[in-house]
């Protein structure tokens, strides 16, 4: 499944196959209202049901959403902890929807760091779920892009030492956590913040990136179209000129009547 953009030109349609997103905000959203961060996080959670339900109605392939990074431990103890049992009341009562509706549940991460429960529970949702075919969701949780780069030299190595001479960027993608995905044709960032914060350093090559000002508890299905609409009006070039995409689209393009 994992195909590198720098190698080969993946096939671009209306609709992004892959969108990946940085929800970013929930904490001022709660401030703007006078309200404790941790509510931000618990109306964020209901963004992350629209958007799901907003990819799958259009024919998204994979969404994957940064829930928790690597860096996010050095919060105050107890937003930490109201995350972590977030997480739970999401992997207890959210899954069972999630199947009903097709979708292929997934987490990435360094999983280890996270409490047997937890663990427990991401398992037997990724179980429950594996042969489901309509969107793969995938939740990065205690994620860092320099982790999965750094566990899929050491996991690559373990399996194949002789690599340790030389190897492809098949080899290392083949061990990346999100090894079952395309890389991400849209990125969206929230909150009005322009990085990256770690997320999916090699995958990110050649997506398209979008910003907004918007706080990820108001993302709705509107804000989700708008972002959509600006990945449309791009040009994917990967390295080519306009002019060569032009002469590479044209002979697909239906004949107008009359004309042809
Ligand atoms: C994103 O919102 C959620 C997580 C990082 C878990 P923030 O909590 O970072 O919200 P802001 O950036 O403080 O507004
Ligand atoms: C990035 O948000 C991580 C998640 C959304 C889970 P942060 O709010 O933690 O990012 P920085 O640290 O401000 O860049
Ligand atoms: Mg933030």
């Amino acid at each position: 499944m994992f195909k590198s953009t720098t190698l080969s030109i993946p096939e671009v349609g209306p609709v992004p196959r892959h969108i990946a997103i940085i929800m970013d905000g929930n904490g001022r959203w709660a401030r703007n209202r006078h309200l404790p961060r941790v509510a931000g996080h618990r109306k964020g959670a209901d963004a992350v049901r629209s958007t799901v339900r907003g990819c799958a109605e259009r024919g998204v392939e994979f969404l994957t959403v940064f829930a928790f990074s690597s860096e996010n431990w050095r919060r105050p103890a107890e937003e930490v902890s109201f995350l972590m049992d977030l997480f739970v009341t999401a992997l207890e009562q959210e899954v069972a929807k999630l199947h009903e509706n097709g979708i292929r549940f997934r987490v990435i991460g360094e999983l280890s760091r996270f409490e047997p429960r937890i663990q427990a529970l991401i398992r037997e949702a990724e179980a429950l779920t594996a042969a489901n075919t309509r969107l793969t969701l995938t939740v990065a949780a205690n994620y860092g892009g320099r982790w999965d780069l750094m566990q899929a030299v050491e996991r690559m190595l373990a399996t194949r030492p002789e690599l340790a001479r030389g190897f492809s960027e098949h080899d290392l993608g083949a061990h990346l956590a999100m090894n079952y995905a395309p890389e991400p044709d849209l990125f969206i960032r929230t909150g009005g913040e322009q990085r990256i914060s770690n997320f999916l350093l090699w995958q990110l090559a050649y997506t398209e990136l979008y910003f907004t000002d918007t706080l990820w508890p108001d993302f709705d299905a509107a804000a989700l179209e708008r972002a959509i609409q600006s990945y449309r009006q791009r040009e994917r070039r990967f390295g080519r000129t306009s002019e060569q995409l032009i002469d590479e689209v044209a002979p697909r393009l239906p004949r107008l009547a009359g004309k042809g």
